[in-house]
């Protein structure tokens, strides 16, 4: 087993290579100029925004943590968390379409998949020609991943699906979908399995698209399988890995998330501090109002630390060790700051920050759902602690 390493080892000072503030000025541009001026209007319409997929496969960035010879470009998790959250600070939306399809499904490829598997299902990912999503949680299970319901069973070369999956990011709209099965209830997390199923498979269809509280363009509906045959091919490892896979792919996926809270959260401050430079109030701009300035303060500290906090997650990633509790520390720190950072953005707007006008609400509603997805803050709890407290 690899042995975590401490805390306490970390460092926790980070200055970006010329490569990652790079990615980190191509991105801010896309973002800024092709992401920001249309997120009220995804928002608005809860519209999937298929053309910013296709720009950020067009600019390479579905390919940006994987081998070039899957298609990537093989740059390291740094990059990556920048990339997600520059995207957020623009378009949450957007941020989580591209979380979902590089960490939840295009990265387990390249962790469990045989050959074929990656130059199936990881290639044509990694250059965004298709589009991955990842279906764990069902109507029953969420927090409790292991007891899912939706079963596969074996019939010669192929698994027959049946059942239901909840909550999926990419849902309606993506090609391929990493699914968890039991193969045998009384095994418990043992039984389960990680099977690649492609869109159209007979029997696979989609519930209603969920009306959700923020991110509402991303596309989230349940995956209904009715005899559903998929090939023994398309399982990643082995019968009874499904749940490791799934803790594996979100030990990458929180690092997408706590990117993702960072962005939202900068975006917040950004609108918030432009607001304050521009409003009067009691004969003075809010920024010179030290009851503003220490919320802005207060934000700037917090985004920060948890900006530290998700690229130490990253770097122990890169250097491959195991980065379970960091992933999860990050995550819990960065999705809780990011609740924190916009409600005060909606404060310092006042009136104008509870009306659609002016972005600040929707970073709010945005921001909420970090504390809920890929493990809600109780289960990153859970995570660091039990991580951290074993062998003591
Ligand atoms: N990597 C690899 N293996 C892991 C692992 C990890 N990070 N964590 C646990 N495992 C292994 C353990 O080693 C253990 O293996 P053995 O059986 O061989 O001993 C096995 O998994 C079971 O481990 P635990 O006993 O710790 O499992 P548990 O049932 O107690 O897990 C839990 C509890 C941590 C709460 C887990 O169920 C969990 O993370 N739940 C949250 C699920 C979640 O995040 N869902 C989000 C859905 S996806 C989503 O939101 C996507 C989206 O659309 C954006």
């Amino acid at each position: 087993m690899i042995a975590e390493t401490s805390l306490k080892e970390l460092p926790l000072s980070f200055v970006l290579t010329s490569e990652q503030q790079d990615i980190q000025a191509m991105v801010r541009e896309i973002a800024q100029k092709e992401f920001a001026p249309k997120a009220a209007e995804i928002d608005r319409n809860h519209r999937f925004p298929r053309e910013n997929f296709e720009l950020m496969a067009a600019s390479d960035l579905c390919g940006l943590l994987f081998p070039e010879s899957y298609g990537g470009v093989g740059l390291d998790h740094v990059c990556y968390s920048i990339a997600v959250e520059e995207i957020a600070r623009a378009c949450a939306t957007t941020s989580v379409v591209y979380s979902a399809h590089c960490s939840l499904t295009a990265a387990p490829v390249l962790q469990w998949g045989t050959e074929e598997q990656k130059e199936k299902f990881l290639t044509p990912m990694a250059r965004g020609s298709k589009l991955g999503a990842f279906a764990l949680s069902e109507p029953g299970s969420g927090s409790d991943a292991a007891a899912a319901r939706c079963m596969a069973h074996q019939d010669g070369d192929q698994f027959i699906l049946n059942g239901t999956k909840n909550w999926i990011t990419n849902g309606a709209e993506a090609d391929f979908y990493l699914v968890i099965a039991q193969t045998d209830t009384s095994l418990k997390h043992k039984g389960l399995v990680a099977l690649m199923v492609e869109k159209g498979a007979p029997g696979f269809s989609f519930g209603k698209l969920e009306d959700k509280l923020g991110i509402k363009g991303s596309s989230t509906c349940s995956l209904i399988f009715e005899d559903t045959p998929v090939p023994v091919a398309n399982m990643l490892g082995k019968v009874g890995d499904g749940f490791k896979v799934s803790m594996s792919t979100l030990d990458g996926g929180r690092i997408g998330i706590a990117s993702q809270a960072v962005g939202i959260a900068q975006g917040a401050w950004d609108s918030a501090a432009k607001y304050a430079c521009e409003r009067v109030a009691f004969g003075k701009k809010l920024n010179q109002l030290q009851a503003i300035q220490f919320m802005l303060a207060e934000m700037a500290t917090e985004i920060e630390t948890a900006r530290l906090l998700t690229y130490n997650a990253c770097q122990a990633q890169d250097r491959g060790e195991k980065f379970t509790s960091q992933a999860a520390i990050a995550k819990l720190y960065a999705s809780e700051m990011a609740m924190r950072a916009t409600v005060k953005c909606v404060q310092i707007f006042g009136g104008y920050g509870y009306v659609t006008d002016y972005p600040a609400e929707r970073y709010m509603r945005d921001a909420k759902i970090t504390e809920i997805y890929e493990g809600t803050s109780e289960v990153q709890r859970i995570v660091i602690a039990s991580n951290m407290l074993k062998g003591q």
